[in-house]
């Protein structure tokens, strides 16, 4: 079952994401962007070991972010991810949002989830308002993917 970010599991969260990033598997989160996007985040968690987490960032009405997706190594292949993804396509369509994205380089497992490639600069919302202050901006390699929800 999926909870929300509770203080004691910053730094699992937190943890989490870094073994990834430091893997260039997706982007850092600083602890005191985590603290500030708490709200957002929806976890897997047994035994107070956090199996996997998600959060939902909203750009306009209509468009939103899947952000740190990401399932523990020896967790990965127990549905989590789906769940994840799932549970924020939920939240969005309650909010009301038509449309959302990720940037991935998990093309298959977003695919089967029904997400479609998109060039990224028709995502002009994400572009300029984040990739442009990115490091990776001029040579990002992330795969853009959207999905209609409506
Ligand atoms: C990508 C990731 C989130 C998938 O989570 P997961 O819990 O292992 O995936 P699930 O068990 O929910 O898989 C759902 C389906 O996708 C498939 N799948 C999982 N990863 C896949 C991949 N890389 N390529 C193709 N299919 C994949 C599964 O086989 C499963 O298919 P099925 O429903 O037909 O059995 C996880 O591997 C992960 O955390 N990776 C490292 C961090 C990362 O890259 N995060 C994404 C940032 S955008």
């Amino acid at each position: 079952m999926l909870q929300k970010l509770t203080t004691e599991y910053f730094n699992q969260v937190h943890d989490l994401i870094k073994h990834y990033s430091d893997k260039q598997l997706m982007l850092p989160i600083s602890l005191d962007e985590l603290y500030h996007r708490a709200q957002a985040y929806r976890l897997v968690v047994q035994d107070e070991q956090v199996l996997a987490c998600a959060h939902l960032d909203i750009f306009t009405p209509e468009l939103a972010e899947i952000k740190s997706l990401a399932v523990s190594e020896l967790e990965q292949g127990s549905g989590y991810g789906r769940q994840l993804v799932e549970d924020c396509e939920r939240q969005a369509r309650e909010l009301g949002i038509k449309k959302l994205f990720v940037l991935t380089f998990q093309q298959g497992f977003f695919e089967k989830l029904g997400y479609q490639v998109v060039d990224r600069d028709t995502l002009p919302e994400k572009v300029y308002k984040e990739c442009v202050k990115c490091s990776f901006y001029e040579d990002c390699q992330e795969i853009a993917m959207v999905k209609n929800i409506a």
